[in-house]
């Protein structure tokens, strides 16, 4: 037998541990899973019938033993780090800190709030959890009316509807029901679709909303203001165009699109070879929306977009699959704006 039990019982008794690792080399030789005590254990079907009792006994000592010796070698490596405490070193140097980074959809929201702000807007909020006036009744879209189908809803209650909110448009609600014109207000939020998550889409994900209602606002105000917002948000050559559209809360309405920043108009399948890349939606806020919030659409006009910051963000750092968002992988996420 090589390790034979007596020999076992000096070593444990002379053991000596003075750091971690020589702690961990003790735990793994007389407590670990494959330890020697435990291959004593397993000879025990060699031991003569009449030797085995003295045999068990003498076993379980050394176990027991092994057991009182790695407590003491735990607490007297304890006792003399606290007792090495008392001997710091000033003068080493500190010891490296991680920095966290800032989450690229979060820098994206902070930029568009700084483009915006400089023009004039400020930063309003509303509920994630929204009743059907706010999502839907008040922004125009009949009851029963197909338009409400154009956003898959997450529906808490029914009768009366209580829902995820579908988009941020409902903080314009919000906010034209308690404030009075002029109004200059960017309302930034997750929203909420029924829709199966690909590279492309998720069922949880980020708008920018803006609003803007004053006297004699026009749709030359949106597209300058929009045309401002991608030359800053991207570069001076970045191009808009409008697309008309329909929703039910702007007439008119317009898709708002921007130049590829990935391939700069050369053709790439984020663009899908057409060269521009949909950002959000947008129009001139319907009059009947002015109405259900108690300002008057003969008196006041006004703009409202939203954006998808995802999209936004891809754009901005050449990112092709949004899933990424929410894998808090920490190689994707430290490769941005590090403090
Ligand atoms: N709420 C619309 C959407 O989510 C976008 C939009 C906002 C369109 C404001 C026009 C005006 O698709």
């Amino acid at each position: 037998m090589p390790n034979l039990p007596e020999e076992i019982r000096q070593e444990l008794e002379n053991s000596e541990v003075s750091n971690a690792e020589a702690l961990e080399q003790f735990r793994m030789r007389y407590i670990g899973r494959k330890n020697i005590i435990g291959e004593l254990f397993s000879q025990m079907r060699n031991v003569p019938a009449e030797e085995k009792k003295a045999y068990g006994q003498m076993v379980n000592d050394l176990k027991n033993l092994a057991q009182a010796k790695f407590q003491e070698h735990i607490d007297g490596l304890s006792a003399g780090g606290a007792e090495a405490d008392d001997h710091v070193d000033l003068t080493l140097p500190p010891l490296d800190s991680e920095f966290g980074s800032i989450h690229p959809l979060t820098a994206t929201r902070q930029r568009f709030i700084e483009i915006f702000e400089r023009i004039g807007f400020n930063v309003s909020a509303g509920p994630e959890i929204e009743d059907d006036w706010h999502n839907f009744t008040a922004l125009n879209f009949p009851e029963n009316h197909p338009a409400r189908e154009m956003q898959d809803t997450f529906f808490i209650e029914k009768n009366p509807d209580i829902a995820l909110r579908t988009h941020t448009s409902s903080v314009q609600i919000r906010v034209m029901e308690n404030e009075k014109p002029p109004i200059r207000t960017l309302s930034p939020g997750r929203v909420f679709r029924n829709e199966a998550i690909s590279a492309r889409a998720h069922c949880v994900f980020h708008q920018m909303e803006g609003l803007y209602i004053d006297k004699g606002v026009s749709f030359a105000d949106l597209k300058q203001t929009l045309y401002h917002f991608a030359k800053e948000m991207y570069t001076k050559d970045t191009q808009v165009r409008f697309r008309p559209s329909y929703f039910p809360f702007t007439e008119p309405s317009a898709e708002i699109d921007i130049s590829c920043q990935i391939c700069h108009g050369d053709g790439c399948n984020i663009c899908k070879y057409t060269g521009w890349v949909e950002i959000g939606g947008s129009g001139m806020v319907d009059p009947n929306v002015l109405a259900n919030c108690g300002i008057d659409p003969e008196v006041y006009s006004g703009f409202a977009f939203g954006m998808g910051i995802e999209r936004i963000t891809m754009l901005r750092y050449g990112i092709k699959d949004l899933r990424l968002f929410t894998e808090n992988d920490i190689r994707f996420l430290k490769q941005f704006n590090p403090l």
